[in-house]
């Protein structure tokens, strides 16, 4: 078995908050991420996926393949969008990199299946310090 990553970038604007909650309920957890008026994030998404090179190609998967799912299927709807607002299957849930990672993963998992390879994680950098990393379950 081996693991094979395609990282793809993109840039969303998001807010963290509870409308239940009071202004100061939510800037003391979610802090700068509670900005009533959106803020954004230059988002670095890391897709790596596990298999046995094919006898002919040597590949896992294409990279060019892996690159053109991830881009249809992620990257558009998700680059210069606003993720409470715009995304499909981001509705309803509360965007932080966490969520944004595990419904990256129920995106794509079974688009590669179809491959002849398993997704193995999704890691997802949402500030040069701060990323997370889901590996299915
Ligand atoms: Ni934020």
């Amino acid at each position: 078995m081996i693991y094979i990553t395609r990282r793809e970038n993109f840039n969303s604007a998001h807010k963290l908050s509870r409308p239940e909650w009071s202004d100061e309920k939510n800037v003391e957890v979610f802090g700068k991420c509670a900005n009533t008026n959106w803020h954004g994030h230059n988002f670095n998404l890391f897709v790596t996926v596990k298999g046995i090179p094919s006898a002919e190609t040597g590949f896992v998967i294409d990279l060019k393949v892996l690159s053109s799912i991830i881009k249809e299927n992620i990257i558009e709807k998700l680059d210069h969008k606003n993720l409470n607002l715009d995304v499909d299957f981001m509705k309803g849930i509360m965007p932080s990199t966490e969520n944004l990672a595990i419904k990256i993963w129920d995106e794509l998992e079974p688009l590669l299946k179809v491959h002849d390879c398993q997704l193995h994680s999704i890691r997802l950098h949402e500030t040069e310090n701060n990323s997370v990393e889901y590996f299915g379950q």
